[in-house]
Protein backbone atom coordinates (compact mmCIF):
# COMPACT_ATOMS: atom_id res chain seq x y z
CA UNK A 1 0.00 0.00 0.00
CA UNK A 2 1.72 3.21 -0.97
CA UNK A 3 0.27 6.15 1.36
CA UNK A 4 1.41 9.82 1.60
CA UNK A 5 3.86 11.23 4.44
CA UNK A 6 0.78 12.56 6.65
CA UNK A 7 1.15 12.57 10.29
CA UNK A 8 -1.13 9.30 10.61
CA UNK A 9 0.95 7.65 8.21
CA UNK A 10 4.06 8.56 10.00
CA UNK A 11 2.41 7.28 13.16
CA UNK A 12 1.33 3.78 11.46
CA UNK A 13 4.98 3.36 9.77
CA UNK A 14 6.29 3.43 13.26
CA UNK A 15 3.41 0.95 14.04
CA UNK A 16 4.38 -1.35 12.06
CA UNK A 17 8.46 -0.64 12.42
CA UNK A 18 8.16 -1.42 16.27
CA UNK A 19 6.41 -4.88 14.97
CA UNK A 20 9.57 -5.61 13.82
CA UNK A 21 8.72 -5.51 10.19
CA UNK A 22 10.01 -3.47 7.38
CA UNK A 23 8.57 -0.50 4.68
CA UNK A 24 9.47 0.90 1.51
CA UNK A 25 10.76 4.58 2.88
CA UNK A 26 12.25 7.70 0.12
CA UNK A 27 15.33 8.75 0.28
CA UNK A 28 16.93 11.37 -2.02
CA UNK A 29 18.93 8.55 -4.06
CA UNK A 30 16.66 5.82 -4.28
CA UNK A 31 13.88 3.77 -1.92
CA UNK A 32 15.46 2.06 0.81
CA UNK A 33 13.56 -0.55 2.30
CA UNK A 34 13.53 0.15 6.16
CA UNK A 35 13.19 -1.60 9.22
CA UNK A 36 14.32 -0.94 13.28
CA UNK A 37 18.29 -0.96 12.83
CA UNK A 38 18.54 -2.61 16.20
CA UNK A 39 15.89 -5.34 15.94
CA UNK A 40 17.45 -8.57 14.71
CA UNK A 41 14.05 -9.62 13.54
CA UNK A 42 13.50 -6.64 11.87
CA UNK A 43 17.05 -7.29 10.03
CA UNK A 44 16.19 -10.69 8.87
CA UNK A 45 13.37 -9.46 7.40
CA UNK A 46 14.92 -7.07 5.33
CA UNK A 47 17.17 -9.72 4.08
CA UNK A 48 13.94 -11.91 3.65
CA UNK A 49 12.12 -9.35 1.73
CA UNK A 50 14.60 -8.51 -1.01
CA UNK A 51 16.20 -11.89 -0.79
CA UNK A 52 19.48 -10.44 0.02
CA UNK A 53 22.19 -12.82 0.58
CA UNK A 54 23.58 -12.92 4.12
CA UNK A 55 26.94 -11.66 3.67
CA UNK A 56 25.95 -8.70 2.23
CA UNK A 57 25.86 -5.69 4.88
CA UNK A 58 23.52 -2.86 5.59
CA UNK A 59 23.32 1.21 5.46
CA UNK A 60 21.77 2.31 8.77
CA UNK A 61 20.31 5.82 8.50
CA UNK A 62 20.06 8.38 11.51
CA UNK A 63 18.22 11.35 11.97
CA UNK A 64 19.36 14.73 11.56
CA UNK A 65 18.85 15.88 15.05
CA UNK A 66 21.81 15.56 16.71
CA UNK A 67 23.15 13.18 13.94
CA UNK A 68 26.83 13.78 15.63
CA UNK A 69 25.66 12.36 18.80
CA UNK A 70 23.87 9.64 17.59
CA UNK A 71 26.33 8.86 15.20
CA UNK A 72 28.62 8.12 18.46
CA UNK A 73 26.43 5.79 19.72
CA UNK A 74 26.66 3.45 16.93
CA UNK A 75 29.93 3.91 15.93
CA UNK A 76 33.44 4.95 17.05
CA UNK A 77 35.09 7.42 15.57
CA UNK A 78 38.76 6.94 15.60
CA UNK A 79 40.84 9.69 16.63
CA UNK A 80 43.16 9.91 13.58
CA UNK A 81 40.05 10.01 11.23
CA UNK A 82 38.47 12.45 13.49
CA UNK A 83 39.14 15.84 11.78
CA UNK A 84 38.43 14.11 8.74
CA UNK A 85 35.36 12.99 9.52
CA UNK A 86 34.01 15.95 11.20
CA UNK A 87 34.33 17.68 8.09
CA UNK A 88 32.97 14.75 5.54
CA UNK A 89 30.20 15.45 7.98
CA UNK A 90 29.59 19.15 8.13
CA UNK A 91 29.77 19.06 4.19
CA UNK A 92 27.40 16.64 3.56
CA UNK A 93 24.92 15.11 6.48
CA UNK A 94 22.31 15.50 5.35
CA UNK A 95 23.28 14.29 2.22
CA UNK A 96 24.17 11.10 0.06
CA UNK A 97 27.05 10.42 2.34
CA UNK A 98 27.45 6.87 3.56
CA UNK A 99 30.22 6.63 6.45
CA UNK A 100 32.25 2.92 6.86
CA UNK A 101 33.30 3.42 10.98
CA UNK A 102 34.27 1.10 13.61
CA UNK A 103 30.60 -0.29 15.38
CA UNK A 104 29.49 -0.25 18.51
CA UNK A 105 28.20 -3.53 20.26
CA UNK A 106 24.59 -2.65 20.01
CA UNK A 107 24.65 -2.86 16.48
CA UNK A 108 22.80 -6.75 15.61
CA UNK A 109 25.75 -8.65 13.77
CA UNK A 110 23.42 -9.28 11.33
CA UNK A 111 22.92 -6.08 10.18
CA UNK A 112 26.75 -5.74 9.30
CA UNK A 113 27.08 -9.23 8.02
CA UNK A 114 29.53 -9.56 11.03
CA UNK A 115 31.69 -7.28 9.91
CA UNK A 116 33.34 -5.30 12.74
CA UNK A 117 32.33 -1.86 10.72
CA UNK A 118 29.44 0.03 10.38
CA UNK A 119 28.02 1.75 6.87
CA UNK A 120 25.77 4.63 8.38
CA UNK A 121 24.39 7.71 6.69
CA UNK A 122 21.67 10.55 7.67
CA UNK A 123 19.67 10.84 4.88
CA UNK A 124 18.11 14.48 2.95
CA UNK A 125 14.77 13.36 2.39
CA UNK A 126 12.06 15.25 4.43
CA UNK A 127 10.17 12.10 4.94
CA UNK A 128 12.83 9.95 5.72
CA UNK A 129 13.37 13.00 8.48
CA UNK A 130 10.22 13.00 9.35
CA UNK A 131 10.16 9.48 10.19
CA UNK A 132 13.42 9.01 11.73
CA UNK A 133 13.10 12.13 14.16
CA UNK A 134 9.48 10.80 14.81
CA UNK A 135 11.01 7.26 15.87
CA UNK A 136 13.75 8.24 17.14
CA UNK A 137 15.63 4.98 16.23
CA UNK A 138 18.17 4.34 13.40
CA UNK A 139 16.62 2.47 10.39
CA UNK A 140 18.58 -0.09 8.31
CA UNK A 141 17.75 0.71 4.72
CA UNK A 142 19.00 -1.03 1.64
CA UNK A 143 17.71 0.00 -1.70
CA UNK A 144 14.27 -1.38 -2.00
CA UNK A 145 14.34 -3.48 -4.88
CA UNK A 146 15.00 -7.32 -5.12
CA UNK A 147 18.74 -8.48 -4.88
CA UNK A 148 20.72 -7.95 -8.03
CA UNK A 149 17.62 -5.83 -9.82
CA UNK A 150 17.32 -2.22 -10.53
CA UNK A 151 17.19 0.47 -7.51
CA UNK A 152 13.70 1.58 -7.35
CA UNK A 153 13.43 5.69 -7.66
CA UNK A 154 9.33 6.36 -7.30
CA UNK A 155 7.40 4.61 -4.54
CA UNK A 156 5.47 2.70 -7.74
CA UNK A 157 8.49 1.26 -8.82
CA UNK A 158 8.90 -0.25 -5.25
CA UNK A 159 5.31 -0.82 -5.45
CA UNK A 160 5.42 -3.21 -8.19
CA UNK A 161 8.46 -5.06 -6.92
CA UNK A 162 8.05 -5.46 -3.21
CA UNK A 163 4.30 -4.16 -3.09
CA UNK A 164 2.92 -7.44 -2.28
CA UNK A 165 5.72 -8.41 0.88
CA UNK A 166 5.49 -5.17 2.42
CA UNK A 167 2.54 -3.72 4.10
CA UNK A 168 3.24 -0.07 3.80
CA UNK A 169 5.54 2.80 1.70
CA UNK A 170 5.82 5.49 1.84
CA UNK A 171 5.61 8.44 -1.04
CA UNK A 172 7.79 10.59 -1.16
CA UNK A 173 7.97 11.52 -4.82
CA UNK A 174 10.56 10.69 -8.03
CA UNK A 175 14.23 11.03 -6.20
CA UNK A 176 15.86 13.49 -6.82
CA UNK A 177 19.44 12.40 -7.08
CA UNK A 178 18.75 9.12 -8.53
CA UNK A 179 22.09 7.03 -7.60
CA UNK A 180 23.01 5.41 -4.55
CA UNK A 181 24.90 7.26 -1.57
CA UNK A 182 29.03 7.54 -2.57
CA UNK A 183 30.17 5.22 0.70
CA UNK A 184 33.79 6.24 2.11
CA UNK A 185 35.78 3.78 4.10
CA UNK A 186 36.84 5.94 7.04
CA UNK A 187 37.48 3.03 9.63
CA UNK A 188 41.23 2.53 8.68
CA UNK A 189 44.37 4.69 8.19
CA UNK A 190 43.10 6.95 5.41
CA UNK A 191 39.92 6.99 4.01
CA UNK A 192 38.96 4.76 1.00
CA UNK A 193 36.58 5.53 -1.66
CA UNK A 194 34.29 2.10 -1.66
CA UNK A 195 31.50 2.95 -4.34
CA UNK A 196 30.75 5.62 -6.35
CA UNK A 197 27.86 7.78 -5.59
CA UNK A 198 25.85 10.98 -5.81
CA UNK A 199 28.74 13.05 -4.23
CA UNK A 200 31.78 13.13 -6.66
CA UNK A 201 35.17 12.46 -5.56
CA UNK A 202 35.95 15.32 -7.04
CA UNK A 203 33.92 17.04 -4.50
CA UNK A 204 34.95 14.87 -1.55
CA UNK A 205 38.64 15.84 -2.60
CA UNK A 206 37.97 19.70 -2.44
CA UNK A 207 37.19 19.11 1.29
CA UNK A 208 39.51 16.83 2.41
CA UNK A 209 42.81 16.85 -0.28
CA UNK A 210 43.33 12.77 -0.59
CA UNK A 211 40.90 10.35 -1.51
CA UNK A 212 41.92 6.50 -2.47
CA UNK A 213 40.05 4.77 -5.37
CA UNK A 214 37.86 1.63 -4.95
CA UNK A 215 40.42 -0.41 -6.00
CA UNK A 216 43.03 0.09 -3.01
CA UNK A 217 40.59 -1.38 -0.58
CA UNK A 218 41.49 -4.25 1.90
CA UNK A 219 37.96 -5.02 2.89
CA UNK A 220 36.23 -7.83 2.04
CA UNK A 221 34.56 -7.64 -1.14
CA UNK A 222 31.39 -5.13 -0.68
CA UNK A 223 29.05 -6.16 -2.55
CA UNK A 224 27.85 -3.28 -4.07
CA UNK A 225 30.79 -4.25 -5.68
CA UNK A 226 29.89 -7.00 -6.92
CA UNK A 227 30.01 -7.62 -10.62
CA UNK A 228 26.26 -8.17 -11.23
CA UNK A 229 23.91 -5.98 -9.60
CA UNK A 230 21.17 -3.14 -10.61
CA UNK A 231 20.46 -5.62 -13.59
CA UNK A 232 17.55 -5.15 -15.92
CA UNK A 233 15.31 -8.73 -17.13
CA UNK A 234 16.55 -7.74 -20.23
CA UNK A 235 20.03 -8.42 -21.37
CA UNK A 236 21.64 -4.69 -21.75
CA UNK A 237 24.51 -3.85 -23.99
CA UNK A 238 27.32 -0.97 -23.29
CA UNK A 239 27.83 0.56 -27.26
CA UNK A 240 31.12 1.22 -27.48
CA UNK A 241 30.54 4.31 -29.68
CA UNK A 242 27.62 6.10 -29.95
CA UNK A 243 24.48 4.58 -31.49
CA UNK A 244 24.37 5.53 -35.84
CA UNK A 245 21.32 7.31 -36.67
CA UNK A 246 17.89 6.29 -36.01
CA UNK A 247 16.83 5.94 -39.24
CA UNK A 248 19.02 2.79 -39.38
CA UNK A 249 18.48 1.42 -36.08
CA UNK A 250 16.29 -1.53 -35.81
CA UNK A 251 13.03 -0.86 -34.40
CA UNK A 252 12.36 -4.30 -32.89
CA UNK A 253 15.16 -3.07 -29.89
CA UNK A 254 15.39 -1.15 -26.92
CA UNK A 255 18.08 2.24 -27.11
CA UNK A 256 19.02 4.24 -23.54
CA UNK A 257 20.65 7.27 -25.54
CA UNK A 258 22.67 9.57 -23.90
CA UNK A 259 21.52 13.23 -25.16
CA UNK A 260 19.83 12.50 -27.87
CA UNK A 261 16.07 14.05 -28.53
CA UNK A 262 15.19 13.48 -32.60
CA UNK A 263 13.20 10.99 -34.38
CA UNK A 264 13.63 8.62 -31.15
CA UNK A 265 12.79 4.75 -31.92
CA UNK A 266 9.76 3.39 -30.30
CA UNK A 267 11.34 2.06 -27.18
CA UNK A 268 14.16 4.60 -26.27
CA UNK A 269 14.79 6.66 -23.00
CA UNK A 270 17.51 9.56 -23.12
CA UNK A 271 19.01 10.02 -19.91
CA UNK A 272 19.79 13.93 -20.27
CA UNK A 273 17.98 16.00 -23.28
CA UNK A 274 20.05 18.99 -21.10
CA UNK A 275 23.21 17.36 -21.28
CA UNK A 276 23.67 17.52 -17.46
CA UNK A 277 25.20 14.89 -15.24
CA UNK A 278 22.95 15.37 -12.24
CA UNK A 279 19.73 14.75 -14.94
CA UNK A 280 21.28 11.86 -16.17
CA UNK A 281 21.89 10.21 -12.84
CA UNK A 282 18.48 11.34 -11.74
CA UNK A 283 17.07 9.83 -15.08
CA UNK A 284 19.01 6.37 -14.99
CA UNK A 285 17.00 3.82 -13.00
CA UNK A 286 13.84 4.99 -14.08
CA UNK A 287 14.82 4.94 -17.75
CA UNK A 288 16.11 1.46 -17.42
CA UNK A 289 13.23 0.32 -15.54
CA UNK A 290 11.14 1.77 -18.51
CA UNK A 291 12.95 -0.27 -21.26
CA UNK A 292 12.53 -3.32 -19.28
CA UNK A 293 9.16 -3.03 -19.60
CA UNK A 294 9.14 -2.43 -23.26
CA UNK A 295 8.53 -5.76 -25.45
CA UNK A 296 12.02 -5.33 -26.43
CA UNK A 297 14.43 -8.30 -26.37
CA UNK A 298 17.78 -6.29 -25.92
CA UNK A 299 18.47 -2.87 -24.88
CA UNK A 300 21.35 -1.13 -25.68
CA UNK A 301 23.05 1.78 -23.91
CA UNK A 302 24.98 5.05 -25.34
CA UNK A 303 28.96 5.77 -23.91
CA UNK A 304 28.81 7.80 -20.79
CA UNK A 305 31.32 10.59 -20.09
CA UNK A 306 33.88 9.37 -18.20
CA UNK A 307 33.68 12.39 -15.97
CA UNK A 308 31.85 13.64 -12.47
CA UNK A 309 28.96 11.96 -11.80
CA UNK A 310 29.24 9.78 -15.51
CA UNK A 311 31.79 7.73 -13.38
CA UNK A 312 29.29 6.63 -11.06
CA UNK A 313 26.43 5.76 -13.61
CA UNK A 314 28.87 3.85 -15.62
CA UNK A 315 29.87 1.88 -13.35
CA UNK A 316 25.80 1.31 -12.64
CA UNK A 317 25.42 0.14 -16.01
CA UNK A 318 28.92 -1.67 -16.35
CA UNK A 319 27.37 -4.24 -13.70
CA UNK A 320 23.81 -3.74 -14.94
CA UNK A 321 24.85 -5.31 -18.69
CA UNK A 322 25.60 -8.42 -20.32
CA UNK A 323 27.90 -7.55 -22.47
CA UNK A 324 29.01 -4.96 -24.90
CA UNK A 325 28.08 -4.05 -28.53
CA UNK A 326 29.06 -2.77 -31.73
CA UNK A 327 27.31 -1.33 -34.59
CA UNK A 328 28.73 -2.94 -38.23
CA UNK A 329 26.16 -0.72 -40.30
CA UNK A 330 23.41 -3.57 -40.26
CA UNK A 331 22.70 -4.84 -36.76
CA UNK A 332 24.54 -4.74 -33.66
CA UNK A 333 28.03 -7.30 -32.96
CA UNK A 334 27.55 -8.58 -29.67
CA UNK A 335 30.26 -9.64 -26.74
CA UNK A 336 29.25 -11.10 -23.66
CA UNK A 337 30.80 -10.54 -20.47
CA UNK A 338 31.78 -13.24 -18.38
O1 LIG B 1 21.78 5.68 -1.16
C1 LIG B 1 21.92 4.65 -0.53
O2 LIG B 1 22.99 4.36 0.04
C2 LIG B 1 20.70 3.71 -0.44
C3 LIG B 1 19.60 4.41 0.35
C4 LIG B 1 18.41 3.55 0.57
O3 LIG B 1 20.13 4.88 1.55
N1 LIG B 1 21.06 2.46 0.17
C5 LIG B 1 21.82 1.52 -0.46
O4 LIG B 1 21.93 0.33 0.22
O5 LIG B 1 22.33 1.69 -1.53
P1 LIG B 1 22.41 -1.04 -0.42
O6 LIG B 1 22.15 -2.05 0.60
O7 LIG B 1 21.74 -1.23 -1.73
O8 LIG B 1 23.93 -0.87 -0.56
C6 LIG B 1 24.72 -0.87 0.60
C7 LIG B 1 26.17 -1.07 0.26
C8 LIG B 1 26.45 -2.50 -0.11
O9 LIG B 1 27.24 -2.50 -1.25
C9 LIG B 1 27.23 -3.00 1.09
O10 LIG B 1 28.15 -3.97 0.75
C10 LIG B 1 27.94 -1.76 1.56
O11 LIG B 1 26.95 -0.77 1.41
N2 LIG B 1 28.29 -1.88 2.98
C11 LIG B 1 27.46 -1.91 4.03
N3 LIG B 1 28.14 -2.08 5.18
C12 LIG B 1 29.45 -2.15 4.85
C13 LIG B 1 30.65 -2.32 5.59
N4 LIG B 1 30.65 -2.44 6.91
N5 LIG B 1 31.81 -2.34 4.90
C14 LIG B 1 31.82 -2.20 3.55
N6 LIG B 1 30.71 -2.04 2.80
C15 LIG B 1 29.54 -2.01 3.43
MG1 LIG C 1 21.21 -1.74 -3.67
Amino acid sequence: MVLEPHEENIQLAIKILDEGQCIGLPTETVYGLAGNALNTQAIARIFEVKNRPVFDPLILHIADTNAYEKLQELAVIPEKNKSIIQTLIQAYWPGALTLILPKRNIIPELATANLPTLAIRCPHHPTAQLLLNTYGKPLAAPSANLFGRISPTTAEAVDEELGQRIPLILNGGPCHLGIESTIIDCSGPRPILLRRGAITEEEIMEKIGSLAPPEQTSHPVAPGMLKNHYAPRTPLYLLEAEAPLTQSLPKEYAYLFWNRTNHLPQYSKTLTPNTSFREAAAHLFSSLRALDQSPAKKIFCDPVPDENLGRAIKERLLKASSGTAIWDNRDFVLTDRE
